[in-house]
């Protein structure tokens, strides 16, 4: 479904993405892992168009996608929970969900109750600033915000980073449930280890630049733990 071959990408002068290859299959879930700073964002961030890369391609569903703007991957079926949230803090919950759904030019009305039945805390904030919400629930937002292009592709960059363990609990049976309703794949940066063995089919370990390993989530071994992921 989506195919990353041989992405390059230089910021300031520096390369920072040296050759990133690997393929998240149709209706899985793809674990991209590795250290802090070993390039997991930036590889989320070109797929989804926010950076350019130098060299190499991405294609999803065949098509290939890699010099399309954001806004038009976002209509070719990608939807991006970004690192930190990125929620708009001075918009009510109402309008940073209304802004996914022009992003791909959707009407909202369709895919809010699921939303609402999956994180109900936002069908009671609707009317609260952003910025009021606590870190989970932004993190919920975000990911409601997604689900409302109904996106053929999920992106997740760390949703489970600085959130109190009930959230990460309703975000990984959140993750779960879509998984098992098998509409769209998932593609999700995770350092958590349990978090990512519990929910992945598959991952690939990133390393300065590079997918150094990867494979189905059963080869994700205390051997390559050790070799790629242990600070
Ligand atoms: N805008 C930028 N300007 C300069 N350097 C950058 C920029 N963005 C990222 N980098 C550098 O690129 C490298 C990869 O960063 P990236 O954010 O992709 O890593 P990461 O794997 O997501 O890390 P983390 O686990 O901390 O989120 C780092 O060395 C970082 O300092
Ligand atoms: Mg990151």
């Amino acid at each position: 479904m989506l195919s990353i071959e041989n992405i390059e990408v230089s910021i300031g002068g520096s390369q920072i993405l040296r050759g990133v290859n690997f393929q998240v299959p149709t209706k899985s879930v793809t674990c991209l892992m590795g250290r802090n700073g070993v390039g997991k964002t930036t590889t989320l961030r070109t797929i989804t168009g926010l950076l350019r890369q130098s060299r190499g391609t991405i294609t999803l569903d065949g098509r290939e996608i890699s010099s399309l703007p954001p806004e038009e991957r976002a209509r070719a079926g990608l939807g991006f929970v970004p690192q930190g949230r990125e929620i708009f803090p001075h918009l009510t919950v109402e309008e940073n969900l209304q802004i996914g759904c022009v992003a791909r030019g959707k009407s909202m009305s369709g895919g809010l109750e699921r939303v609402f039945s999956l994180f109900p805390i936002l069908k009671e904030f609707m009317p609260r600033k952003g910025g009021m919400l606590s870190g989970g629930q932004q993190q919920q937002l975000a990911i409601g915000r997604a689900l409302l292009t109904e996106p053929k592709l999920l992106i997740l960059d760390e949703p489970t980073e600085g959130i109190q363990p009930n959230v990460i609990d309703q975000i990984g049976d959140t993750i779960r449930l879509l998984r098992e309703e098998g509409k769209m794949s998932i593609l999700l940066v995770e350092q958590y280890l349990d978090f990512a063995r519990e929910l992945a089919d598959g991952f690939a370990i990133m390393d300065r630049g590079a997918v150094v390993s990867h494979g189905p989530i059963a080869e994700l071994t205390d051997a390559v733990i050790q070799e790629h992921l242990v600070v």
